[in-house]
């Protein structure tokens, strides 16, 4: 296929929602260059994959796909994007010499270039430099979704936890002008986008590098005041960085949801030190505090590796205990994978892999009781939710409340009118440990 006057591309992403927005930029860069996008690979002539690296699963899919191609490419130009582009840097052409692009995200304001030099017939273009200070701002990000609208407002992490990848693979941190930012929120509330997300590796550490110098309390107020911008959210926190003013904000700004993922890794203070994560579990706890005295009732949501190198049985039962202590209103819980350059690769007191899955089994067990627990609490009562969609199947709308619970629900009318990007009030009558079950009470 003729590339250049065919134009087509197909783009997959894998990983978080840093990655997911990256995509939205992507592909509007594209789009902008007069590309179409294609619903298959087979269909383009340009064939990207945006990839995560944070777990060894997870770098094995891009290789899975770009297999698939090894002998029958025809023609298509591949592209490696993203945090295995980052981290496999030109090795990816030998393991996969149908690939002419391999892209970090550091150099994504490059793309354009990339692009040109593509189209000139370049066989092997790369952008693995993390020397930089820009971010990828564009005015041509093509949104997925019309109602809710990512921004980006800090790239990179300085943390450099033990166990993670991010900082090779992301680079520094860099954040956007405070100005930039209230801008994008400006033209997405004309657009009539009524959710916000703040996106970051670590949103807590922001600081505007204009001379105002905004923390990030101060930025998600302002963004919060924007008029037409009726919910906000933001992540991901780190809690050394989770200060008393960003429950403030929140408890001031009503468009500010009530819910936090604050993610803890672990529940033993010898273990996060190990990980580096620079707080105790004691100081994990007084953020915890702040957030259930606060004026509203917050959902909590955190991030949990077991299995650490060193992390004792007794350890992990700290974690469990931590469960119990906090009552976490969801949980996302990995096996720890070993990666590339980190600190981590040299501790002692490697975990089994059949320990760690009986420590995953059980924490994720201890958490479900949790939160049919929660959840049951929660029957007769009423929320707001923003609707997102509908399951045809169940005839019911699917909604999302302000505390991140998803709130399916059935409405007169049975799906005559769509109801998606809409604000209803929705009383609760059935709870799981995953979702709730309800039915409209009005048009708000
Ligand atoms: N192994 C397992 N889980 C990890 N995470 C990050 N790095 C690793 C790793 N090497 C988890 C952390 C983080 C989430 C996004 O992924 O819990 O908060
Ligand atoms: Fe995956 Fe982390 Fe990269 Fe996001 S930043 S894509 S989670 S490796």
């Amino acid at each position: 296929m003729d590339v250049v006057s065919g134009k087509t591309f197909y783009l997959e992403t894998f990983g978080c929602q840093m990655n997911v927005h990256d995509s939205e930029k992507v592909a509007g860069t594209l789009l902008a260059r007069g590309y179409i996008q294609a619903e298959t690979p087979e269909e383009a002539g340009l064939v990207l994959y945006n990839t995560c690296s944070i777990r060894d699963k997870a770098e094995q899919k891009v290789y899975n796909r770009l297999r698939n191609f090894k002998r029958n490419g025809n023609g298509k130009l591949f592209g490696v994007l993203g945090c295995v582009a980052q981290q496999e840097g030109e090795r990816i052409f030998d393991r996969a010499p149908h690939v002419s692009l391999v892209c970090g995200s550091a150099s994504y304001p490059r793309f354009g270039e990339m692009l040109t030099r593509l189209e000139a017939g370049a066989r092997r273009v790369t952008g693995l430099s993390l020397d930089t200070e820009e971010t990828f701002d564009t005015p041509f990000t093509r949104r997925d979704n019309p109602h809710r609208a990512y921004i980006t407002v800090i790239e990179g992490c300085d943390k450099h936890c033990a166990y993670c990848v991010v900082p090779f693979t992301r680079g520094g941190e860099r954040s956007r002008t405070a100005e930039s930012v209230l801008d994008e929120a400006r033209l997405l509330a004309e657009a009539g986008y009524a959710e916000i997300q703040l996106l970051g590796q670590n949103v807590n550490s922001y600081r505007d590098p204009s001379p105002s110098g905004w923390n990030f309390a101060t930025l998600l107020g302002r963004v919060a005041e924007v008029p037409g911008i009726r919910r906000v959210r933001f992540t991901t926190s780190h809690p050394r960085d989770f200060g008393k003013d960003i429950v403030d904000a929140m408890d001031s700004n009503p468009a500010i949801c009530d819910h936090v993922h604050l993610p803890v890794q672990s529940g033993s203070s010898s273990v996060l030190e190990a990980m580096d994560r620079g707080y105790t579990r004691d100081d994990y706890m007084r953020r915890i505090e702040w957030l259930k005295g606060a004026r509203r009732a917050y959902a909590i949501s955190t991030d949990i590796i077991v299995g650490f190198p060193g992390e004792t049985t007794r350890d992990f039962e700290q974690t469990l205990d931590l469960l119990r202590e906090v009552e976490y209103d969801s949980l996302f819980s990995f096996k720890y994978s070993p990666r590339p350059n980190t600190p981590a690769l040299t501790l002692p007191g490697i975990v089994p892999d059949e320990e760690k899955q009986r420590r995953l089994v059980t924490l994720q067990e201890s958490q479900r009781a949790i939160q049919i627990r929660r959840n049951a609490g929660l029957i007769g009562a009423t929320r707001e939710v923003l609707v997102e969609g509908r399951n045809e199947a169940l005839g019911q709308w699917i909604g999302r409340t302000s505390d991140n619970r998803t709130l399916n629900f059935s409405h007169p009318g049975n799906g005559a009118e769509s109801l998606v990007g809409r604000l209803l009030v929705v009383r609760v009558t059935h709870s799981g440990p995953n979702s709730l079950v309800g039915e409209s009470v009005t048009v708000v």
